[in-house]
């Protein structure tokens, strides 16, 4: 009896050393380097704006694999190829979910949208449909008209814009609200058939789209670093500025526009069953035909917009401003367009692998200024390493696209625009030039966004002369914002080429 307790009192010690050693081994992880931090708030009081260039020196500090703590959530920061590589190759599936926030829980429909969703069937589900349907190289081929026709639209009130200039025929225009509508009506028509700017927009709906355009401005802002994520304990006590009140506001507000459009569009679509009117295939046509709610469509028409309409248009007004800068290269661009389209009639998608030396400068703008210059935030599913370093589940994830585009180590004179840097490169620089990110969660939108910033900057150059406001660079300094806005709006003086008028300009 006595040698049977003694086994089992062994047996049981051994266990418990174990489970000791085991504990010990899990709370001891090999986690990535870290800045000294606070209790409760961890690394928060380190976090200043553009938070990309905050995290870009605390990497050259503690290494390309770094760990903070925003308050309770536990962050790694990855600001090296090598690492990006490991991220989205070997990890892609465990590093595929997204964070879940406040902003996504009340903003994006209990963050069932595309952007928002945890990685999992309703997620497959949502991003077969936007690749395979809604921005399918197939619609995306049926949808040419509509990038011509809004590009066509603009060069028409810029042509107009010059025309009525006087003296040497140089007008002074703004650029960022003309991009922004452009961009706007572009995926606008490809959501739910109608533009929402310009000369022959109905009132109501021009009211409609500023009153749109006006939440998603607020959702963006929202939507940047909420401390209430990041401290859940302090949020049912501490009010931080009321926003999670003016969150349930601008979504009520946001809802009542995107269920507008959904009612309206299914009394059009009554129409032209009986006959009298003819709607090409868009998007929610798609969703509706597929039996999805009401809900999942509103916050797919939000993602579809906000994801794809300020991106585009700053990078056009970037590459545009570095352009400027650079009139010797604006030149080169010019006489590749002339060679390839020549004078007689506008630019077309087709025309667009022809043209290397455009395609190079659009890479320079993306490489210099990525609309996502920290992608979306990832989240681990499950205990990962990188870089030989711990990444516990439910970290979440950074990738510093903006800090590995602009590192000595990766890019020969890393700050200069020069878009010859590509010539005779065949290499597509994945894990070093990734604007749209990489692996599942990477942007379903790339193929659409390419076509409408190499159509609408060949269209630019092509059509017209272009020179500074006065002697001084254009200012290139970033903004805040959640797309790395261009500090202060563009403004350019703009001249109607006179070889152009004749067969293109004046027939518009
Ligand atoms: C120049 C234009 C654009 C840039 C630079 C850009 C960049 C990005 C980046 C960096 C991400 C995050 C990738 C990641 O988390 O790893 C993303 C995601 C996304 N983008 Fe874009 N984007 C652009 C245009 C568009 C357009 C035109 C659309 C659609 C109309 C779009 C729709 C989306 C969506 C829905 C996601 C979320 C994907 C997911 O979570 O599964 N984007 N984009």
């Amino acid at each position: 009896m006595e040698a049977a307790w003694a086994f089992i009192l062994s047996a049981s010690s051994f266990l418990f050393l174990i489970f000791l050693f085991k504990l010990q081994r899990s709370s001891k992880k090999n986690l990535p380097p870290s800045p000294p931090s606070l209790p409760i708030i961890g690394h928060l009081l380190l976090i200043k704006e553009p938070v990309h260039r905050t995290l870009q020196s605390l990497s050259d500090r503690y290494g390309p694999v770094l760990y903070l703590s925003f308050g309770s959530w536990p962050v790694v920061v990855v600001s090296s190829p090598s690492a990006v590589e490991e991220c989205f190759t070997r990890n892609d599936v465990v590093l595929a979910n997204r964070p879940r926030m406040l902003a996504g829980d009340i903003m994006a429909y209990g963050s069932t949208s595309i952007g928002t969703a945890p990685y999992g069937p309703h997620w497959r589900n949502l991003r077969r449909l936007t690749a395979l349907e809604i921005l399918s190289p197939h619609r995306l081929a049926g949808s040419l008209y509509v990038r011509l026709e809004e590009v066509r639209l603009l060069v028409r009130t810029l042509y107009e814009a010059a025309a009525s200039a006087r003296g040497d025929g140089f007008a002074r225009v703004e650029m960022r609200s003309r991009l922004q509508e452009l961009s706007f009506n572009i995926i606008m028509r490809m959501i739910s058939g109608k533009r929402y700017f310009g000369a022959a927009v109905d009132a109501g709906d021009a009211e409609v789209a500023r009153r749109f355009k006006e939440v998603i401005n607020e959702e963006f802002e929202l939507s940047g670093t909420d401390p209430g994520d990041f401290m859940p304990a302090l949020r049912k006590v501490v009010d931080f500025k009321g926003r999670e009140r003016r969150m349930v506001d601008v979504a009520k507000r946001a809802d009542v526009i995107l269920q507008g459009m959904i009612d309206e569009f299914r009394s059009r679509r009554k129409m032209s069953d009986s006959g009298r009117e003819v709607e090409s295939k868009t998007m929610i046509d798609s969703m509706l035909s597929e039996g999805y709610s009401d809900d999942i469509i509103k916050g797919h028409i939000m993602s579809m917009v906000s994801a794809g309409t300020d991106t585009s248009a700053v990078t056009i007004e970037w590459a545009m401003s570095l352009l400027l800068n650079h009139p010797d290269i604006m030149k080169k661009a010019l006489v590749e367009l002339d060679d390839i389209v020549g004078q007689d009639r506008l630019v077309d998608e087709a025309d667009i692998h022809k043209l290397p030396c455009l395609r190079n400068i659009i890479n320079e703008a993306f490489r210099l200024f990525p609309a996502g210059p920290l992608l979306v935030p990832h989240e681990a599913s499950e205990d990962c390493t990188v870089g030989g370093f711990d990444v516990p589940q439910g970290t979440m994830i950074l990738v510093n696209a903006w800090a590995i585009q602009r590192d000595p180590k990766v890019w020969d004179d890393p700050t200069s625009f020069k878009p010859q840097r590509y010539e005779g490169l065949e290499d597509d620089h994945a894990y070093r030039l990734l604007p749209f990110g990489m692996g599942r969660r990477s942007c379903p939108g790339a193929g659409l966004a390419n076509r409408v910033v190499s159509l609408t900057l060949a269209a630019l150059i092509h059509c017209f002369e272009w020179e500074r406001v006065n002697e001084e660079p254009v200012d290139l300094s970033e903004g805040t914002g959640l797309t790395m806005p261009k500090r202060e709006p563009l403004e350019a003086m703009c001249k109607a080429r006179e070889c152009m008028i004749a067969n293109v300009l004046g027939q518009l």
